[in-house]
């Protein structure tokens, strides 16, 4: 069982930090490889709605083209049996990271044609 842990407070020793680093801590004492990443160590940005996730029988279809700091964690992601993924509220969602790596994430993952529909 691996288990990855994304923290998106820019603070590395607070709440939430701490929450992820925690739940991290409970799967390991129950026999998990874990990792935890702090969104603000790393150099990205969020969706740039190239669509190359999306162009079938493309070189990167069904994953981000993006080669940046978050393709590496995407690619351990992808990998994993679990994520767990802890944020701040920021003016009442999540924090911006936060917000940039979601849409990573999951933008390659859905359907192939106006996904928000
Ligand atoms: C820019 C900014 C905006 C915030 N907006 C909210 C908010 O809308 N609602 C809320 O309950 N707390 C808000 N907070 C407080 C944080 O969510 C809270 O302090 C949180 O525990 C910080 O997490 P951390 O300790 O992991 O950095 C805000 C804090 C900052 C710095």
């Amino acid at each position: 069982m691996n288990v990855i842990g994304i923290n998106g407070s820019p603070r590395k020793q607070w709440n939430t930090a701490t929450l992820v680093a925690q739940a991290l801590e409970g799967a390991a004492a129950l026999g998990a490889t874990t990792e935890l990443f702090h969104l603000y160590d790393l150099n990205f940005k969020g969706c740039i709605s190239c669509f190359a996730c999306k162009t079938r029988g493309g070189k990167s279809y069904g994953k981000c083209v993006l080669n940046d700091d978050l393709a590496p964690v995407l690619e351990k992601i992808a990998a994993a049996d679990a994520l767990v993924i802890g944020s701040p509220i920021y003016f009442g969602t999540v924090t911006g990271e936060t917000r940039s790596f979601l849409e990573r994430l999951l933008f390659q993952y859905r359907g192939t044609s106006l996904p928000w529909l």
